[in-house]
């Protein structure tokens, strides 16, 4: 299992800090959350956080956009290069476009699923995406409960993306801890972002070993 901490359960008053912290702990990817006020009731960090997130951070970084505005959201991020761009696909009239878009910027390219939404939505999309995110909360906060019925998605994707032909990994995000990781690889979960879990332990190299199953 890949573990991507979320930034957004850091302590942003030592920012730098935090993200060399959980890179030295050895986490795969750096999961940063941004939020616009507009799609989810909550609003982080722009592009100027982020360039300094990058300056710091030796492990990639893999941006989940929770935002109205996809293409602006998407030009205005694109010099960082993070490993993946994703977009919500319930904020999207053009997902293939904005899919592509993020490729021409050679940046791998994400799809986000909100617990509500059937993974047979973006079928035709796998064989063009890098990731699938399926939340397992409802976006907008750190520290919530996990929704069990993203096993279920999460398999059903999987059988999907083996259908397609599709590189896609799946990736989940919230609430995510060591009660629901070994479901989750069962699942056929690559990914986990886990926000409150790690950021909450007294040790990250621990928090993030105990999410390798
Ligand atoms: C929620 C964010 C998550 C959040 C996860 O909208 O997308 O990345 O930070 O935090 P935990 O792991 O605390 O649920
Ligand atoms: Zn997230």
């Amino acid at each position: 299992m890949l573990v991507a901490p979320s930034i957004l359960s850091a302590n942003f008053g030592k920012l730098d800090s935090e993200i060399k912290a959980i890179c030295d702990a050895e986490c795969d990817f750096v999961h940063i959350d941004v939020m616009d006020g507009h799609f989810v009731p909550n609003l982080t960090i722009g592009p100027v956080v982020v360039d300094a997130v990058k300056k710091v951070a030796t492990k990639p970084l893999d941006i989940h956009l929770m935002v109205e505005n996809n293409t602006f959201f998407v030009e205005l991020f694109s010099h960082i290069k993070p490993k993946f761009l994703s977009f919500h696909i319930e904020e999207e009239k053009h997902p293939h476009r904005l899919i592509q878009k993020i490729k021409s910027y050679g940046i791998g390219a994400g799809i986000v699923l909100n617990p509500h939404t059937k993974v047979d939505e973006i079928e035709y999309l796998l064989e063009d995406l890098d990731l699938v995110l399926l939340m397992s909360v409802n976006p907008g906060f750190g520290g919530q409960s996990f929704i069990s019925s993203v096993l279920e998605k999460s398999q059903k994707l999987k059988e999907l993306i083996v259908k397609r032909n599709s590189k896609a990994l799946i990736e989940v995000d919230g609430g995510v801890n060591d009660k629901n990781i070994k479901a989750l690889k069962n699942a056929g979960v690559d990914i986990v972002v886990a926000g409150n879990y790690v950021f909450s332990a007294n040790s990250y190299k621990d928090a993030i070993n105990s999410l390798r199953v």
